[in-house]
């Protein structure tokens, strides 16, 4: 689909069907945005934080068919079809993980490259984010 973008030049949106945390979505997208800011402002899901935009910092870091991407590389429309899972996926409903608790009660910055349901493994505390990381890491590790 062909439209008008904000500058007048021509802009380039693609039907996207996706499953985030087990919802189905579906949209139109611009061929350029990137997965973290479909993610976060056409979806709502901002759990996905955005750091670098470069690939480097890990903070955006979502699960694309169980593989482990920094969202801010990836363009939404390759996510057509795909089933991605944010960090609001690790919640039971309105209850949050141990891994989310921990993080909450300990003020820590979600600064991650990878993390796991199973909380503990998986995730690198990041410079300034590691004084408070490191300490909600541990907790989560002991189940709260
Ligand atoms: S925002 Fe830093 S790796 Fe994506």
């Amino acid at each position: 689909m062909k439209g008008e973008g904000e500058a007048g030049g021509v802009m380039d949106r693609h039907q996207v069907r996706l499953r985030v945390n087990g919802t189905e979505h579906e949209l139109l997208v611009e061929a350029r945005r990137t997965l973290a800011d479909m993610l976060r402002h056409d979806l709502g899901y901002t759990g996905t934080n955005v750091g670098c935009e470069h690939g480097i910092c890990g903070a955006c870091t979502v699960r694309l068919d169980d593989a482990p991407v920094r969202s801010c590389l990836v363009f939404g429309v390759q996510a057509d079809g795909a089933e991605v899972r944010t960090v609001e996926g690790l919640a039971d409903g309105d209850d949050l993980s141990d891994l989310q608790q921990a993080f909450r009660d300990h003020h820590a910055m979600r600064v991650l490259h990878a993390w796991l349901p199973d909380a503990g493994r998986g995730i690198f505390c990041r410079t300034r984010a590691r004084p408070t990381c490191a300490p909600a890491r541990r907790a989560a590790a002991r189940g709260g």
